[in-house]
C-alpha cells in the first residue's frame, strides 16, 4: 500500500436526502473511493438515521465499494440484512457486541469486508485480540451520532500505536479515521497513519459543491504527504 495516497470515503449523513442517488452520482464522478452509510439506531447514539432500504438505494446510484458503518446495539441482528443491501464492508463498535468475534465472523461469512469501530474513550488495545479478523479498523475521530463535530486530536496517538500494529502484522487492514475531517484535518490524520478518510460535511455540504470538498480534501492531504507526524 502507498501510505501516501489516502482514500476518501464520503459520509451520506451530511448528503441532501431529497436528491441523494445525484449527490451519490456526483461524488462517485468526483473521485470518491468509497462512499460511507452511517447506521443509527436511537439507542447506542442519541440519533436515528436510515436502514437496509437506504443502503439499497445508494448501491443502485453508485458502483463504488458501499462502506457501512453500524452504530446500532445487536449490531449482529441486522449484519445479513446489510450484507444482502449491497454493504461491501460491515464495522460493528467494540463497545456495542458482547460476542464481538462471533458478529466479525458472521460479517465475513456473509461475504463483506469486517470492520471494527473504536469510540474516543476506547482504547487500541480492545481490539488487540480480533484484529488479523478485520480489514477495516474505523477509529472515530468524533463522539459518533452526529455529523459536523470537532476532530479530537487525542485520537492520533491511537491511530499512530494501530498503524505500527497493522504494519507489524503486514496484514491488508485499512484504518479509517471518521468524525471532523477536513482540509485541517486530513494531514494529521494521515500522517498518524489513517489510509481511508471518511468525510461528510466537508464534502457534501462545501460552499463550492462535492466535487470542491473532495478536491480540497485530496489536496490537503497531498500536501501533508510530505510533512513529518507532528503529533
Ligand atoms: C458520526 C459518523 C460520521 C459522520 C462524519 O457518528 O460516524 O461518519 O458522518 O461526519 P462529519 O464529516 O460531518 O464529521
Ligand atoms: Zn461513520
Amino acid at each position: 500500500m502507498n501510505e501516501n495516497v489516502i482514500k476518501i470515503a464520503p459520509s451520506i449523513l451530511a448528503a441532501d436526502f431529497g436528491r441523494l442517488a445525484e449527490q451519490v452520482e456526483a461524488a462517485q464522478a468526483a473521485g470518491a473511493d468509497w462512499i460511507h452509510i452511517d447506521i443509527m439506531d436511537g439507542r447506542f447514539v442519541p440519533n436515528i438515521t436510515m436502514g437496509p432500504l437506504v443502503v439499497e438505494a445508494v448501491a443502485k446510484a453508485a458502483s463504488i465499494p458501499l462502506d457501512v458503518h453500524l452504530m446500532i446495539v445487536e449490531p449482529e441482528r441486522y449484519i445479513q440484512r446489510f450484507a444482502d443491501s449491497g454493504a461491501s464492508s460491515i464495522s460493528v463498535h467494540v463497545e456495542a457486541c458482547r460476542h464481538l468475534h462471533r458478529a466479525l465472523g458472521q460479517i465475513t461469512e456473509a461475504g463483506c469486508r469486517a470492520g471494527v469501530a473504536l469510540n474516543p474513550h476506547t482504547p487500541a488495545a480492545a481490539i488487540s485480540e480480533i484484529v488479523e479478523m478485520v480489514q477495516i479498523i474505523n477509529v472515530m475521530t468524533v463522539n459518533p451520532g452526529f455529523g459536523g463535530q470537532q476532530f479530537i486530536k487525542s485520537t492520533l496517538s491511537k491511530i499512530r500505536s494501530l498503524r505500527k500494529r497493522v504494519n507489524q502484522l503486514g496484514a491488508d487492514i485499512h484504518i479509517e479515521v471518521d468524525g471532523g475531517v477536513t482540509g485541517a484535518t486530513i494531514g494529521a490524520a494521515l500522517s498518524a497513519g489513517a489510509s481511508v478518510a471518511i468525510a461528510g460535511t466537508c464534502v457534501f455540504q462545501h460552499d463550492n459543491g462535492i466535487a470542491a470538498g473532495i478536491a480540497e480534501l485530496r489536496r490537503a492531504a497531498a500536501k501533508a504527504a510530505h510533512v513529518e507526524d507532528k503529533y
